[in-house]
């Protein structure tokens, strides 16, 4: 693990996480985008929370996105987390060259991860600069076994909290 200067760390970057691929739609428009912001909120039924970023292009796409897929990504998985978190779905399909399935809902799921969750969105709410979805699951699966990538700022940043992303007019 690289050291963090102090300094340049907030204690808002140091709360845990795991990294995932969320897809979402909205009409014809399919995107996904990497994320660490993925919550259980219940158990029976399996309910889960995402939160998009206001800058994102997926935030355009999560303001009436009917369903959300989140998928577990394994350790050594960092490349697909940088595709899919340096880049802007608005210019290209980051979905192009990926194995995907068609989930229950019609959303593309991928296959190359070690598990994922199929959502209904059942809540909707602007919360400062992210637009936070809660879904309950609708379908799942485990495709392999293995050990969750866990959220590493040097893994993504030059400098910790700054993300090196393409445009995204
Ligand atoms: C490890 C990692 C975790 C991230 N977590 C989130 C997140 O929870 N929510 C979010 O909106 N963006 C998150 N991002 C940033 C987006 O994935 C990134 O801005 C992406 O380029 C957005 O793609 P889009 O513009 O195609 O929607 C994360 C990025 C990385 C690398």
């Amino acid at each position: 693990m690289a050291p963090y200067d102090p300094n340049e760390m907030r204690p808002e970057w140091m709360v845990p996480s795991g990294v995932f691929v969320v897809t979402l739609s909205s009409g014809e428009r399919i995107n996904g985008y990497a994320a660490g912001w993925v919550v259980r909120v219940s158990e029976v039924p399996v309910i889960l929370q995402v939160a998009v970023w206001e800058e994102n292009y997926s935030y355009k796409l999560a303001q009436d996105a009917a369903h959300f897929a989140v998928h577990i990504l394994e350790e050594g998985q960092q490349d697909v987390a940088r595709h899919f978190g340096q880049t802007c779905g608005r210019q290209l399909d980051k979905l192009e060259g990926f194995d995907t399935r068609s989930g229950i809902s019609g959303l593309p799921i991928l296959e190359d991860c070690l598990a994922h969750l199929e959502c209904e969105v059942i809540f909707r709410r602007v919360f400062g600069d992210h637009i936070v979805l809660i879904g309950k699951v609708v379908d799942s699966a485990i495709h392999r076994d293995g050990v969750a990538l866990i959220h590493d700022y040097a893994d993504y940043h030059d400098a910790p909290g700054v993300y090196e992303k393409t445009d995204c007019d």
